[in-house]
């Protein structure tokens, strides 16, 4: 893992999901920053984060019950504006779940710094999809999931990455015993492992990890600047086959042009949404909807071609242009979209 994101050996685990580890970075940053600057009482988050993170804030808030009070931004643009002296945490998405809109992690860790406020970085959307160097921008935490770019499979373990220059503050409130310092001497009260292991918690799921560690060994062997390069290049196809074969239908693009704020996947407006996706899959072009309106297509350059994304262009222009989303079959709502 530790390559993927710019980090040495032994600086990121593998362990529960991204809405845990999320928690227990969350209150680490809380606590490093109650020691240095206890008056810092916000967090500040992106309305758009996905919103088990959202959620998690809201549940730690209550929690310690201590004043601390959540801060939404709208938009990229208004983090500089909400920022501020008593920004204690903000946590933001390297790339937006629904847009695919893509920070630039060293300029916004050094904006969230310098008003003396720590980064939580979540990388669902980024990891496995382009280069990220935690390191070289000096960002603080990071989370994210081993199931979308990083092929883990459903519901696999998410990772955790801390930054060593905190080593001597790493803590989490979940203080299971993979998280002791020695789990077999069985002793009966917690000492904290020194390390990142501290923000392990209870039994790894082994099974799990075991199909990660596989799909870790194929990312050994590729070049996350070449797997950019390649994203990019099928992402301004697919979005430039759209809008040349759907020309004439409601779709809007929700993801930006500009590549240096675009991540690996390409979303779509159109106010028949979820039925277009519905219609798609039973043609095996899996995308997914996200309210409102969006059309999501995830873009996993590891494995996906030029033909790929002109034959699921294809598949697209046939359902728009012959209304085969139009059928109750599609529209019908499932509870996972
Ligand atoms: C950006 C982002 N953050 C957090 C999560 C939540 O992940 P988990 O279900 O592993 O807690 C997701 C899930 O898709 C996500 O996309």
């Amino acid at each position: 893992m530790a390559p993927l994101i710019g980090a040495a050996r032994g600086e990121t685990v593998v362990t529960d999901s991204t809405s845990v580890n999320l928690y227990k970075v969350l209150s680490n940053a809380i606590r490093i920053q109650k020691k240095n600057y206890p008056a810092k009482k916000v967090i500040l988050a992106e309305r758009e984060n996905f919103p088990s993170d959202l959620y998690m804030i809201e549940g730690f808030i209550e929690l310690i019950n201590e004043g601390y009070e959540l801060v939404l931004i709208d938009n990229p643009e208004e983090l500089e504006q909400k920022l501020n002296q008593n920004t204690a945490v903000a946590l933001l998405a390297q790339v937006n779940y629904r847009s695919g809109y893509l920070y630039e992690l060293a300029e916004t860790t050094r904006l969230v710094h310098s008003l003396g406020a720590l980064v939580v970085w979540d990388l669902c959307h980024s990891i496995g999809a382009l280069p990220i160097d935690l390191k070289t921008a000096d960002a603080d935490f990071a989370v994210g999931c081993t199931y979308k770019y990083l092929n883990g499979g459903p519901g696999s373990p998410a990772m955790l990455w801390a930054n060593p220059r905190h080593k001597n503050d790493f803590w989490q409130p979940l203080s299971g015993w993979w998280g002791h310092s020695e789990p077999f001497r069985m002793k009966s009260s917690f000492e904290g492992a020194k390390d990142i292991r501290r923000f392990l918690c209870g039994t790894q799921p082994i099974v799990s990890m075991a199909l990660v560690h596989s799909s870790l060994d194929i990312f050994l062997k590729t070049d996350m600047q070449k797997l950019r390069a390649k994203s990019l290049s099928l992402t301004d196809l697919f979005i430039a086959l759209v809008e040349q074969e759907c020309a004439g239908h409601p779709l809007g693009l929700a993801t930006p042009r500009e590549h240096k704020n675009r991540g690996s996947h390409v979303s779509f407006t159109h106010p028949e949404g979820y039925a277009i996706v519905q219609a798609l899959i039973a043609r095996g072009v899996v995308g997914d909807y996200r309210e409102p309106q969006i059309m999501r297509f995830g873009v996993a350059p590891l494995y996906l071609s030029h033909e790929d994304i002109w034959n699921a262009v294809q598949h697209l222009k046939t359902v728009l242009g012959s209304r085969e989303w139009d059928n109750e079959k599609f529209k019908a709502r499932s509870q996972v979209t």
